[in-house]
């Protein structure tokens, strides 16, 4: 059985997410629990580097990335730092001889992007980027039905991403608010995502015609500072794209859409069918087929769901059936028990909520041999 062990590089937001999901694969694929492991991991300063390898349980940490590549016993990394880093980083691990695994965006810009893609091609190692949305099984699906024709000859395609990240004016600035640090604002952040995702089921672009603004132009240097710094990234890009054959789009990313959570959706519209999507209901693939009967009250056309769910292809589990989000909700629910414990509080949901379940269960039994209504104590 093959075996990699992964240097992380970089424990925010997102590298806690990569470590828990690196932890979740065995169980996922039925391999063994040290088929995948992470070895060590940097960030930047030593606390933080050694709280990482605390939580991530792994013997070796550094506040130098370059420590980890100096390592034998590290296969891959994967780089879950700011943006600017990226580029450096990529091509100290292809000179080390290091697989990759790189958070989005690739890079600052194109250049750097180029020599990153020559850098790994040159050093013949494996490297992937993090277009995590590429991997709902909706989008397996709707990328099949797109390879089998289902929607014919695309008419136009929409895409967004807004979120409501940035709407305060209180929020104060981070590196994904300056260029020197981040490339792009929206653009670059919540853009990527999207932009790939109608890459990936679409094909190349060949011409865009976009409008970046920036809303809000100064924030505060620190958390409730009345010190301000200009902010030269943009907020929202709007932008419309034509593909090669001249099918025209458009693409909305905002970090300014009040109210909008994480709102990442699709539609492709054909001359056979169209295609939804939406990362609030990602178990389902939205298909309208016009090879549907029509009649004068409507037939059976319409928008239908396909039950995408969790059909991941050789997974063990969860059961496919499984919505995206459950291995999420048992952590949640299992967390909530062992906090209790530690806490020394009572757990909910309690055996009390149980025995009341399990009432209503026999009532429900009860009712169903007897014919008639029962009343709960
Ligand atoms: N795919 C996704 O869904 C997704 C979501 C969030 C962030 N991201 C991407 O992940 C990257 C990191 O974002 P984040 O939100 O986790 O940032 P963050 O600010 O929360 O964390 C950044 C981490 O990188 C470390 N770091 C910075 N420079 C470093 C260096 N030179 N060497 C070692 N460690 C370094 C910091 O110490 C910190 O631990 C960005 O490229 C971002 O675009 C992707």
């Amino acid at each position: 059985m093959p075996k990699i062990r992964i240097g992380l590089i970089g424990y925010g937001g997102i590298g806690r997410v990569h470590a828990a999901a690196y932890r979740a694969i065995p169980f996922h694929y039925g391999l063994p629990a040290d088929s995948i492991a992470i070895a060590g991991v940097a960030t930047t300063r030593r606390e933080t580097a050694d709280q990482a390898s605390r939580e991530i349980g792994c013997d070796f940490s550094s506040d130098d990335y370059r420590a980890l590549l100096a390592r034998d016993d590290i296969d891959a990394v994967d780089i879950c730092t700011p943006n600017n880093s990226h580029h450096e980083i990529v091509l100290a691990a292809a000179a080390a001889g290091k697989h990759i695994y790189c958070e989005k965006p690739l890079a600052m810009n194109v250049a750097e992007a180029e020599a990153m893609a020559q850098a790994v091609k040159d050093a013949d190692v494996k490297a992937q980027l993090t277009f995590n949305f590429r991997f709902f099984p909706a989008i397996a699906r709707a990328k099949q039905l797109l390879k089998a024709g289902f929607v014919g000859r695309v008419f136009s395609f929409r895409g967004r991403y807004h979120r409501a990240s940035y709407i305060s004016s209180d929020k104060p600035m981070s590196w994904r608010l300056k260029r020197e640090a981040t490339g792009g604002g929206a653009l670059f952040d919540l853009g990527s995502h999207i932009l790939d995702l109608l890459y990936y089921l679409l094909g190349d672009f060949s011409a865009v015609n976009a409008t970046l603004d920036t809303l809000i132009e100064r924030r505060p240097v620190a958390p409730g500072s009345s010190e301000t710094a200009p902010v030269d990234v943009d907020d929202i890009a709007f932008m419309h794209a034509r593909l090669p054959d001249g099918t025209l789009g458009t693409v909305e990313i905002s970090r300014m859409g009040t109210g909008a959570t994480n709102d990442l959706s699709f539609e492709i519209f054909g001359d056979k069918g169209a295609l939804r999507f939406d990362l609030g209901e990602p178990a389902w693939l939205h298909v309208y087929d016009t090879r549907d009967a029509d009649s004068p009250l409507g037939g059976e056309r319409g928008f239908r769901k396909i039950e995408a769910a969790g059909r991941y292809a050789g997974q063990r589990a969860p059961d496919w059936t499984m919505s995206p989000d459950f291995m999420r909700v048992h952590a949640e629910c299992q967390y909530q028990f062992i906090r209790a414990v530690w806490k020394d509080e009572p757990p909910s949901p309690s055996f009390a909520d149980g025995l009341h379940i399990q009432r209503i269960m026999e009532a429900a039994e009860r009712s169903s041999v007897n014919g008639r209504w029962v009343t709960l104590e």
